[in-house]
């Protein structure tokens, strides 16, 4: 293993909460709808405006906004998300990351994040990990969001890794699904019945180790 490939939220640090209760707002003061709690999962890993058009359709409203006011709804999502994310410190990061960070860069192993999210940067900041990361890929320069394979090649590009080289670490189903598609190693955190098609899963962040994703790799090579 040459290259260690994260997904950022519910990964590093724990930001579904926040999306959950954005997007909840947005649907209840601007849609008129009540957001399913089952919508904090479905949502993991799906763009912003990917997500509000799942929003849109499960209200019904797709055919009500034109490509304009979704991005303007979309914008005042983020407003919404962003006025919530301002408290995070590194007190944010999930147990055991800044140990496996550490485990990894002593190994030489590079780090890259392929998140989703434009607020990637931001967040890294306010977690004080920003300058730990040898890259971050752009999630708007990649054509197809998760599961298809763009925003993990694009992470393992940018540290000129070859995916196969690479573990990519996530914790949604579409996340699972896009590291696989890139060829490289899955390794989860999560339900194992729900991120089945990782090639490894565990209950907590906590419990990745730098020996769990190079065995993992060794034997998925192999
Ligand atoms: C992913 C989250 O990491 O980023 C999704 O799991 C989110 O829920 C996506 O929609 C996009 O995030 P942002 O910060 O660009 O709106
Ligand atoms: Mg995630």
């Amino acid at each position: 293993m040459k290259g260690a490939i994260f997904d950022l939220d519910g990964v590093i640090t724990d930001t579904a909460k926040f999306h959950f209760a954005a997007w909840s707002q947005l649907a209840s003061e601007k849609l008129g709808l009540k957001l399913p709690a089952s919508f904090e999962t479905e949502l993991k890993g799906i763009s912003r405006i990917e997500s509000l058009e799942r929003i849109l359709d499960f209200g019904g409203l797709r055919d009500k906004y034109t490509a304009e006011q979704v991005e303007e709804l979309a914008a005042e999502k983020n407003g919404y998300y962003l006025k919530a994310i301002d408290t995070l410190t590194k007190d944010d990061i999930l147990p055991g990351i800044t140990r496996l960070i550490g485990e990894l860069k002593e190994h030489d192993v590079k780090l890259s994040v392929a998140s989703a999210s434009k607020n990637a940067p931001v967040i890294l900041k306010k977690l004080g990990l920003f300058d730990k990361f040898d890259a971050i890929a752009d999630p708007s320069k990649v054509e197809h969001g998760k599961p298809a394979p763009d925003i993990f090649l694009a992470g393992a590009r940018a540290v000129s890794l070859d995916p196969k080289d690479c573990v990519g670490v996530e914790d949604a189903v579409a996340g699972v699904a896009a590291i696989k598609a890139a060829n490289m190693t899955a390794v989860a955190v999560g339900d194992p019945e729900e991120l089945g098609k990782a090639d490894a899963v565990v209950p907590t962040t906590d419990d990745f180790s730098y020996a769990l994703f190079e065995e993992t790799w060794e034997k998925s090579r192999n």
